[in-house]
């Protein structure tokens, strides 16, 4: 099994020093120095926030107070104006920075391109010139839907130049996910691509756009701006769509950077959670900017020589704080690649590595696994000697799998840097630094300086020792979301109340489930709610049901993960049909197709099995853990006696 157990870690001791040249050199240099940080940020939270803001960032104007804490609404900087462009664009450009490689850019089929800062800064400048032009206006949402080319990053750059939130759909998601987003978010316009590259296929994602549009489906949005990538034919409607290309032509390289309050909102993620809809994560500016920049700067030792490379797509918050604002925000050189391993080119991320030497490199445990599988020859036919550190998120990692990394990748020398975070939190929360921490596979290790992290029982009493308990934060910090858009009660409701306020002190739950061991590393367990994490990408149950339930056949589904050996968990779907429907393979694939076409192909159901029965307790409650077990092939252990009627256990057994 290569999913993290609890037995495989908890037998995990071996220990990796941080190398000693590298701790030298390092802006954390050992683990005095962090448990400095940590005193002060712990005794002094606000003089830490507070001198680290005004170091690390410009401000048009000062602050008048660093943390307005209302829980669970907290406000940082307040008062204080900045632009978040003006931090990752302009102040590079008054220093020899102005033609170092902000933007490398790589695409699927072979292209390339590099983005001087001062030639982002004019793009990004006009592409705000063009949505001011079509009516956009500081507080309208903007709608992101694009492949990973660079303007998608000058998308997010010019919505924020003008003070526009963005909402970045995943170019994976399905024409009816964006549209459930641009509904909510009320967009006014949407910047997509005609189409991207993906694994040697293209992907139409501006047909996409046009099917959630039909229709009045998303009536606030005004204009659709569309650039050209794959060239293929789409539709223009005249009058709501324009080409980028063309108006960029007209377009003044010069924008003033809108001056935003601290607290005014950058941009709307959506996530999925345990119920509803997903739900769309609020971060503002001034706390984002700093926690994304100071975070990336410590956890990845980044310095000025260093070329830096996150795989994440941009539709996710990885791509977000740590492929455009973190590390543009220090001035690094940010790299962005277009493609994937496929089996025309299995070895393409080393071809990347090698091509531009790069130095820092961040991916996920899923593809860490799904490289490894292919073996050690393609990495070892490249020049692979450029890295100095590896980064993974995204799902615990496997000790297995983190030794494949630091021998094959890393050379034996790379210090692997295991972030633990979310898109709620903005940025790393928990995480080695590369040159003071010694790190042990499969751990995160300790707290980010500022974060006061720890595990509890559902009192929220620490709990220490191997039997674990649920992940809390347990103080504000300036990277944490403000609130779910337009529905503060959920925040409250989601985050702050499944364990109550210890000794008046609100507690962060994560949702995930940790242990901390004698050396207070932490080792996180995964969720531990009904949020499914299929290769790194969080998906609720309720929202593959709903989509199941959405088709006609289909009277009843439970969604359940079940390991997968790549993807971490995959997910399994036992579904009972209507009573004229009869079970066959053709209805399976239909109905997998069917929630490819509502969700997007990250929920593809992996398996589906046909019941007439589901586990439920007494008050209806699906019993999930039961279903989990089945569908990994395991014996069902544990408490059974709340199941209503246990004989639908013996039915599920036997396969009826
Ligand atoms: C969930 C957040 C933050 C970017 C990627 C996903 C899991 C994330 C780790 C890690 C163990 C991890 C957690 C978390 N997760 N990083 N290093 N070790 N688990 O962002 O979609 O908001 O998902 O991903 O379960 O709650 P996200």
């Amino acid at each position: 099994m290569s999913q993290p157990t609890i037995e495989s870690i908890l037998n995990e001791n071996r220990l990796f020093a941080p190398p000693t040249e590298l701790a030298e050199q390092a802006h954390i240099k050992n683990l005095e120095e962090y448990r400095q940080l940590q005193a002060r940020a712990t005794t002094d939270p606000e003089g830490f926030w507070g001198e680290l803001a005004a170091r690390e960032l410009e401000w048009f104007e000062p602050w008048t107070q660093v943390l307005d804490w209302q829980p669970p609404f907290a406000k940082w900087f307040v008062d204080g104006k900045l632009n978040i462009t003006h931090n990752c664009l302009d102040r590079h450009l008054s220093t020899w920075r102005r033609n170092k490689a902000a933007l490398i850019w790589e695409g699927e089929p072979g292209d390339s391109r590099t983005l001087t800062y001062a030639q982002l800064h004019r793009e990004v400048c006009q592409m705000a010139n063009v949505l001011k032009q079509l009516g956009v206006q500081k507080g309208d949402r903007v709608g992101i839907y694009m492949p990973m080319i660079p303007e998608a990053a000058i998308a997010l750059l010019a919505c924020a130049r003008i003070g526009a939130p963005h909402t970045v759909v995943f170019g994976g998601f399905s024409a009816e996910a964006l549209q459930n987003r641009l509904v909510d978010a009320k967009a006014k316009l949407v910047i997509a691509a005609d189409g991207g590259f993906r694994k040697d296929k293209t992907v139409p994602l501006k047909v996409a756009v046009d099917r959630a549009l039909a229709d009045n489906g998303a009536p606030t949005v005004e204009h659709v701006l569309v650039v050209k990538r794959t060239g293929e034919a789409v539709e223009m409607v005249e009058g709501r769509d324009y080409w980028w290309h063309d108006l960029q032509a007209g377009a003044s390289g010069t924008c003033p950077a809108e001056p935003m309050d601290s607290e005014d909102m950058l941009f709307i993620l959506y996530t999925s959670g345990t119920t509803g809809k997903p739900k769309g994560v609020v971060h503002t500016t001034g706390g984002y900017n700093l926690y994304s920049h100071v975070t990336l700067k410590w956890a990845f030792d980044l310095k000025d020589t260093d070329v830096y490379w996150c795989t994440a797509d941009v539709g996710w918050i990885t791509g977000h704080s740590y492929i455009v604002y973190g590390p543009l925000s220090n001035g690094a050189t940010t790299l962005m690649y277009e493609g994937a391993p496929r089996p025309s080119n299995p070895g393409c991320l080393w071809d990347v590595v090698e091509k531009y030497g790069v130095s820092i490199f961040y991916t996920a445990p899923t593809a860490i696994r799904a490289l490894s599988k292919l073996g050690d020859r393609y990495p070892n036919a490249r020049d692979l000697s450029s890295l100095r550190i590896l980064g993974t998120v995204g799902e615990p990692i496997n000790p297995e799998a983190w030794m494949w990394y630091r021998r094959v990748i890393g050379g034996d020398r790379c210090p692997i840097v295991d972030t633990w975070w979310q898109t709620e939190t903005g940025g790393f929360m928990i995480s080695p630094l590369p040159g003071a921490t010694p790190t042990k596979p499969g751990s995160a290790t300790f707290p980010f300086p500022g974060i006061q992290a720890d595990v509890v029982d559902m009192e929220g009493n620490p709990v220490t020792g191997n039997e674990g308990g649920y992940l809390v934060v347990k103080h504000p910090w300036p990277g944490m979301m403000r609130t779910v858009y337009g529905n503060p009660e959920r925040f409250r409701r989601t985050y702050w109340e499944h364990i109550p306020p210890k000794d008046g002190q609100y507690l962060y739950f994560a949702g995930d489930g940790a242990h901390k061991d004698e050396d207070g590393y932490f080792w996180i367990m995964g969720r531990v709610d009904d949020v499914i994490n299929v290769a790194g990408h969080r998906l609720g149950t309720m929202e593959v049901e709903s989509a199941l339930v959405s088709h006609p056949a289909v009277a009843e589904a439970a969604v359940v993960g079940r390991n997968d050996e790549i993807k971490g968990e995959d997910i399994f779907a036992f579904v009972i049909l209507e009573t004229d429907r009869d079970p066959s393979d053709a209805l399976a694939a239909e109905l997998k197709q069917h929630v490819v076409r509502e969700i997007g192909a990250i929920a593809r159901p992996g398996g589906i099995r046909f019941t007439d029965v589901l586990p439920k307790t007494r008050s209806g409650k699906i019993v999930r853990r039961v279903l989990r077990s089945l569908a990994s092939g395991e014996e069902v252990a544990g408490d059974t006696s709340t199941l209503e009627d246990r004989s639908v256990l013996e039915k599920l057994r036997a396969g009826e």
